[in-house]
This record gives C-alpha cells, structure tokens and sequence, in this order.
C-alpha cells in the first residue's frame, strides 16, 4: 500500500491520475435543496477532472447512512469519501478506517481557520481525518411571513407567545406547525426543548455530561410536556413524513411554521424563496443566544489505490477552498466552517447564522446538537431517539419518558 503523498506536486491535484479513479460518496443529501448543493461539489470536482459516483442513503441525521457504510466496511468494500457527523467521525477514526490528512491540512493551514468546535471532530488523537463542509444549526424556526401577517402574528420570543401564534394558526384552519414523524426529527425538536426549559447549563449537564440526574429531572419533565404541547399543533398526517415535505408545507402556506435546522433553508431557496421576504427564520423562542450546532464533514476511508488516494484529496482540497464554502453553503442553507469567509454574498438568515455562531463560540454558548450526533456517541444518541420518539408517539407521559431517558441512557455507555 502506498503511503499517502501529499507533497505540492500532489496538491496540484494530477488531475489525470485522479480522473481514472474518481471519488465514490457516501451521503444522505437526498431532498431538492440537498441536491443542489451537492451538485455544486459535484461540478466543482468533475472540473478538475474527478469523476464522482453517487452512493445516497435517505435519512436526515444520517442513521441509515451509518447502517450501510457499516455494511460496506465489513463487505471490505469501503466507499472513498463519506458524509460524517461529529462523533461518528471519531469512533471510525478509532477503529484505524480513516486517511489521514495531515501533509493537505498543514499546506493549507486548516488549524488556523477552522473553529475549534469543528477540529474537535475533524481530528483524531490530533490528525485530520476529515474536511468540514458547514456548519448547521438546529435551533431554529422557519415561518411563513404571509401567513404570519394574515394572522397578525410578529415573531413570538417566549415559548408562551410561540403557543399563542401557533394556537392563531390552528384556529384559522392551518396546519401550526410542519412537522414529520421521524425519530431523527423529533430529536431535532426535542433538543431545543432541552435548551428552552432549562438553558446552557442544562443542556450541558443532560445532553453532553449525560449526567442522570439531570436526564431525570424535573426540567427534563417540562421538556417532554413541551413535545407534547407541539404535538398538539401537527397535523394528522405527520407521521413518517420527510422533513423536506414539511417544509414545503410552510413554503406553499399550509403551515405557519416548522422546527428544523438550517438545511430546511435549502428548501426554501431551492423553492425561489427569499429569506426576509417570502419566508422568516428566527431561533426557537427560549434559546435565543445559544447555537446547537452540526457540521457535515467529510470522512475519507483508507483506500490502498493510489488514484482513489489522489481523489480523496482533491476532495479534501475543493471542500475546503474559501470559494467553495462560499458557494455550496449559500445554497445549503448552513454557514463556512472556515472563520476567515465575508458574510456579506449571505442572506438574511445566513448572515444572522453566521454572527450568531461567531458569538455563542465566543460567549461559550455553542454547543453540539444531540440529534445531530455533536454532543454524544451514536450508541446514546440512537437511545435517546428511542424514548424521544415512543414518548412524542403516544407510548410514555413526559415523568415515565424522562425516567426512561435515564434507563436508555445508563445502558448505552
Ligand atoms: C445534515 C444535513 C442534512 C440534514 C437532513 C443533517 O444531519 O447535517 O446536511 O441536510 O441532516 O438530511
């Protein structure tokens, strides 16, 4: 096997060497807004003479991606690139199944210009083994603003007003909030929950420390009640459906809101929507001042040909350009995960992401979403799921539900 080279004549891409092999990714970029931005990585390295072979498993959080790489790996049959989040990079990175990708990183000084959150992740016992595409964030609410002022409604700021609009919308026949009945998305929901009942502090004990007693309190309680009172606002037919489905439902104005995180933007832009305009983005009222955050990475598996290893870097290489974040996170909805990218080619709701990552990064409220798999390891993050979603689905009240958080959570470590 071929030891990695990553010397200035490899950085120059050899761009015929890399065509004969060309990068195959795994990914769960599956909706319209996905796909646009993916296409934007596409075309960026089928420019440089990369071919690409699309490998998409459906599924937001990436829990049936994780599922099939796991198969291919065991197959012996690893794919050469793969979408990661935060702890799924590190346990693969554990197993010794990762490139490293230290000579790129230092050649084009990643330490200095990707926030310290995302290094967390993208390194391994300190080497890099993946490239950040973007940084999320989940905590946010998407609104229709034609609904919102047919209804009277300004944007709420407490959780008591953020009832009253949704309970407005009810009443006047709409849907009050776009939702879809999937595990992953009512973590998505719950964590701002957690964040909005009992604040960083909380949010840090429960979510990240895994700390029982607060997994069992009485704040977790309240966050379970709140899932019920969303509950409460979905429509019949929530269950199981896609999260880009919900969205539509804000952007066609069959419903006032929905709860998601910054890749719901996609939807909107990829709908010809503008943010401010046709549609609002505002943080899920109580968590204001905080960021619960994802970053897409891109994990490189270690591959013994050396013309996959001349792609994966030529991958690693476009990801991390200046222009390329610019350009594929103006379309996904998510913001640079470099520190040294003007806000100013970004919409409203981009601008407004980017400021407010910058401050919570500061002010120490920045923490990694739950869902999204940045605050613990997929085995705790899969149980949660497990009591979120039978508790949102009708099967515990918010006491046993916080109870058996606890449970779940015990066995998962
Ligand atoms: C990913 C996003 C993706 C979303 C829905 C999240 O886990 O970080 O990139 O758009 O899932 O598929």
């Amino acid at each position: 096997m071929r030891k990695l080279q990553m010397g200035a004549a490899a950085l120059a891409l050899s761009t015929s060497v890399a065509s004969a092999q060309g990068v195959e990714v795994l990914h769960w970029w599956t909706s319209g807004g996905e796909a646009a931005a993916l296409n934007v990585l596409k075309q960026d390295l089928e420019g440089q003479g990369v071919s690409w072979t699309d490998m998409p498993v459906a599924g937001g959080g990436g829990s049936d991606a994780m599922t099939v790489l796991r198969a291919r790996v065991t197959a012996g049959d690893p794919p050469t690139a793969v979408q990661m989040l935060g702890f799924a990079i590190q346990d693969w990175a554990a197993e010794g199944a990762l490139a490293n990708l230290d000579t790129l990183a230092d050649e084009q000084g990643w330490e200095a210009v990707v926030p310290e959150a995302l290094q967390r992740f993208a390194r391994y016992d300190g080497h890099w083994v993946a490239a950040p595409v973007n940084v999320h964030s989940t905590n946010w609410v998407w609104a229709n603003t034609a609904l919102m002022e047919e209804l009277g409604i300004s944007q709420p700021t407490t959780w008591d007003e953020f009832v009253a609009a949704m309970q407005a919308a009810q009443d006047a026949g709409y849907t009050a909030l776009a939702h879809g009945g999937q595990a992953w998305q009512d973590a998505t929901v719950f964590e701002s929950m957690v964040m909005g009942v009992g604040g960083p502090e909380f949010y840090q004990a429960s979510m990240v420390d895994l700390d029982p007693e607060a997994l069992g309190s009485d704040q977790m309680v309240e966050a379970f009640q709140r899932m019920e009172t969303l509950r409460g606002f979905v429509d019949d037919n929530f269950s199981g459906r896609d999260w880009n489905l919900a969205s539509a439902m804000v952007i066609n104005g069959e419903a006032l809101f929905q709860i998601m995180g910054d890749w719901a933007k996609g939807e909107f832009v990829n709908a010809g929507q503008t943010a401010g305009q046709e549609f609002q983005c505002f943080r899920v009222p109580g968590t204001e001042g905080t960021v619960t955050f994802n970053s897409d990475e891109f994990a490189m598996f270690n591959v013994s040909d050396p013309a996959a290893q001349e792609a994966q870097l030529a991958m690693a290489s476009a990801v991390m350009s200046p222009e390329f974040q610019i350009a594929f996170n103006l379309v996904k909805g998510s913001v640079p995960a470099r520190t040294d990218i003007p806000s100013d080619q970004f919409d409203a709701c981009g601008q407004m992401g980017m400021a407010q990552l910058a401050a919570a990064s500061a002010g120490g409220t920045l923490f990694g979403s739950m869902a999204h798999g940045h605050a613990n390891p997929p085995s705790v993050q899969n149980a949660m799921y497990d009591v979120i979603t039978a508790h949102f689905n009708g099967e515990y009240d918010a006491e046993t539900a916080a109870a058996e958080l606890v449970t779940a959570v015990e066995i998962a470590q």
